[in-house]
């Protein structure tokens, strides 16, 4: 029988109970368990049910969307939408075995995942989830390692007509297959835990990846400067080396907003420790750093030195605060200090503590938090991880073994870190970069991909672990630019960076022991066209910023597949080597050596080439020349897109704001402004200007409505491209008066 519950329906079968839960019309969740009651979600789920208005006919429910039957008998389910057409359908739901198969019908192609290896469309391929050291397990990623740092057990199903969405919320050690044992089946498993899924549906992916966000939150507005070019290498080694990149930046006027600072910065690898032999005077250094512009991450690894008299080791032993072996004693494993302990994150006031632990580092001047090492990394098993026997400690008391939390042990520490951060530094937006993360961590930190090599492969694998990432929730992300292991290249350096000015997270980062890859590294012809890009990035700031908040509030990813706006183009749906940064804008990199052309498909729409304002009519493949001082970039024609000027670091000077027309039909663009750095926008300190071109005869009627005003208003230019035969036409802000009432209108043909 099938019974009412508070947020949907329960049905029983020899002591398995069905829980049929309502998040919304088009967001389910169905939860298998022993217990009479709605089992917890894991930390991941933020949403909670809703009361629905639904309807139960015989064995089916009705929502506004959809339709779900189900078999009392096999505890099975089908959903249709609400035509009657069938969306997806169980095969088999293994209680034992923990495992869901499901028929593979009209899909063809599955996306998501996060950050995995190969090509965007996931179709034929299995993969498990089990965050790892990667570099440990193999030396350079492949194909054949399934287990990379992050582990996001969602995925998105597509026919030609319609998405949906499911995430498997369980913390164990996933499987997926998506056709590939079987063709026309598609199988999730876990080692252990319960069956409990969300099913998300669309029938637009974008839909569906906002729901995802709505069940496992989105990215904090980051603060605006992170988007800058960020400088990394392991290790500047002492404070004359990292003095020496910040003004040689500055010398080569290369814009650049963050440096870093990786483990060697530290007293033999003590976590919040500062060597001040090589270090020496480190708030005094910060302060000479943020008088050049820049902001200072550090490194913080969870390996904590086992060395008696370090005090957060000693705390630690005296707080109980560190995982247990199975015999209750402190597990020790050896990371980059040696013999180390692992705090045990899961409990609050382990995380209060370790956010804490932040403040004399934020005294001295440090601006962010990178978390490494974070799966977590141990160099002395065989699985390069703790055991899984290992003993982790909730909140209620209750032993819970490393095999369960392993997956969520970098959000947790993420977690500690980011809330640690905001409660020393309350106005100040947090800025935590993760290796590891499951799914929600996008709620406190930003990732990059790990441990690359400077090797072409890896620059153009990046672009799909990109999409996939951004589909799972992902927005703030990037990759080591240049490639981490292995000696880069001018020719390679140049084309990641080209690539990299267009991830939201822009970083170049080397491995010790290689060559060191800043953009001045390889000579003249290097250092002029990585400069050229990193230039061009700071021309979008504005722009990026504004994908930021779009992505913050509605969960939309900022570097997105272009399948995300032409779904129904089948061509678009395993595009891995070319992408969108936000709506208007269309990246196509070259990734491979000594190549000076490239195909590139130009969905339906006019599209302009950035470089050469050629106007292009799309809905096909072109071959594009680009000699290696060129990216090739297309702007969707009616677009709006702000452009920034360009600065050393962000905030440098009082901004002006160029606003780019790229004629064509309507153009809307919603602009966002604020302090780029505290929290005051939610109390209303922004401001909102809504910007409308529109083509008429020969005029171009211009508006910009200031539709909330609580942050200064920059001197805007207005720029149009492609109205007069080619040529760009330039509108001086003293012309355009925005305000509400006032529209513009400018003969701009004489
Ligand atoms: C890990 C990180 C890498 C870092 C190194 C030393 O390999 O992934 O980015 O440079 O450890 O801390």
């Amino acid at each position: 029988m099938i019974k009412k519950t508070t947020y949907g329906y329960t049905v029983e079968k020899d002591n398995v109970f069905l829980d049929v839960v309502f998040y919304s019309d088009s967001i389910v969740r169905f939860s298998y368990s022993e217990e009479n009651k709605l089992p917890d979600s894991t930390i991941a789920v933020i949403a909670k049910p809703m009361k629905m208005d639904v309807e139960l006919k015989g064995h089916s429910i009705k929502t506004k969307d959809l339709q779900i039957k189900i078999n009392e008998n096999s505890l099975t389910v089908e959903i249709y939408d609400i035509e009657g057409n069938l969306i997806n359908k169980d095969k088999k739901v293994d209680l034992n075995n923990i495992q869901v198969s499901k028929e593979l019908l009209d899909e063809k192609a599955f996306y998501g995942m996060g950050e995995k290896y190969g090509w965007i469309n996931k179709i034929g391929t299995d993969t498990v989830n089990w965050n790892s050291d990667v570099l440990g397990n193999s030396p350079i990623h492949t194909g054949t390692v399934k287990e990379y740092h992050t582990s996001i057990p969602f995925y998105i199903g597509l026919s030609q007509n319609l998405a949906y969405g499911i995430y498997f919320d369980n913390t164990y050690r996933t499987y997926f297959d998506f056709g590939k044992k079987v063709e026309d089946t598609i199988d999730f498993r876990a080692e252990d835990g319960r069956i409990d899924y969300f099913f998300i549906y669309g029938p637009q992916l974008s839909k569906v990846v906002r729901g995802y966000s709505d069940i496992t939150g989105s990215m904090p507005l980051p603060r605006k400067d992170f988007l800058g070019y960020q400088q990394c290498r392991w290790s500047y080694e002492n404070r004359d080396e990292l003095m020496t990149v910040a003004k040689k930046m500055r010398e080569e006027n290369i814009p650049c907003d963050i440096l870093y600072l990786d483990i060697d910065y530290m007293k033999d690898y003590k976590v919040f420790t500062v060597d001040s032999e090589k270090f020496k005077e480190f708030k005094e250094m910060n302060d000479i750093l943020k008088g050049m512009g820049y902001k200072l991450v550090v490194i913080i690894d969870p390996g904590v030195k086992k060395e008696e008299g370090y005090n957060v080791y000693d705390e630690g032993v005296e707080k109980d605060y560190f995982v247990k072996d199975s015999n209750g004693k402190i597990y020790i494993g050896e990371v980059w200090p040696g013999d180390s302990a692992f705090p045990d994150y899961l409990r609050e006031e382990v995380r209060n503590w370790w956010g804490e632990l932040h403040r004399e580092l934020i005294d001295y001047g440090v601006d962010g938090i990178w978390n490494d090492m974070n799966e977590p990394a141990n160099f002395c098993t065989e699985a390069k991880t703790i055991p899984e026997n290992t003993i982790h400690m909730d909140d209620k008391g209750q032993s819970r073994t490393h095999k369960e939390i392993h997956n969520i042990y970098a959000m947790l520490e993420a977690q500690g870190t980011y809330e640690g951060l905001k409660k020393i530094s309350p106005n100040k937006r947090p800025f935590v970069l993760t290796r590891a993360a499951f799914a929600g961590t996008q709620r406190y930190a930003a990732l990059w991909t790990g441990d690359n090599s400077s090797i072409w492969e890896h620059l153009e694998s990046s672009m799909a672990m990109f999409m996939n990432l951004g589909l799972s929730g992902y927005s703030f992300i990037g990759g080591d630019v240049g490639g981490f292991t292995h000696d880069s290249n001018g020719e390679l350096l140049t084309r990641w960076t080209q690539l990299g000015a267009f991830t939201p997270l822009f970083r170049n980062h080397s491995a010790k022991g290689t060559i060191n890859q800043e953009p001045w590294c390889f000579g003249d012809e290097t250092l002029d066209i990585t400069k050229k890009y990193i230039k061009l990035r700071y021309n979008f700031i504005t722009y990026l910023y504004n994908l930021m908040k779009d992505s913050s509030d509605k969960g939309d990813p900022v570097l997105r597949p272009l399948f995300y706006h032409y779904q129904n183009d089948e061509n678009t749906y395993n595009i891995s080597d070319q992408f969108m940064f936000g709506e208007n804008i269309m990246i196509c990199p070259i990734t491979r050596p000594k190549t000076n052309h490239r195909m590139i498909y130009l969905p339906e729409g006019k599209w302009y080439d950035y470089w050469t304002q050629e106007v292009i009519q799309g809905g096909k493949f072109i071959i594009k020349k680009a000699e290696l001082d060129t990216l090739p970039i297309y702007i969707k024609a009616s677009s709006i897109i702000p452009m920034d000027k360009i600065t050393n670091y962000i905030g440098e000077e009082d901004n002006s704001l160029e606003i780019h027309y790229y004629y064509g039909e309507k153009g809307k663009y919603n602009l966002y402004l604020d302090d780029g750095l505290s929290f005051d926008y939610k109390n209303g300190k922004y401001t909102e200007i809504k910007f409308e071109i529109e083509p008429v005869d020969e005029y171009l009627t211009i508006s910009g409505e200031v539709i909330h005003e609580g942050y200064d208003i920059p001197n805007i230019k207005i720029v149009i491209h492609g109205f007069v035969k080619g040529n760009k036409v330039t509108i001086e802000g003293d012309k355009l008066n925005f305000d509400k009432e006032k529209r513009v209108r400018l003969n701009i043909n004489k």
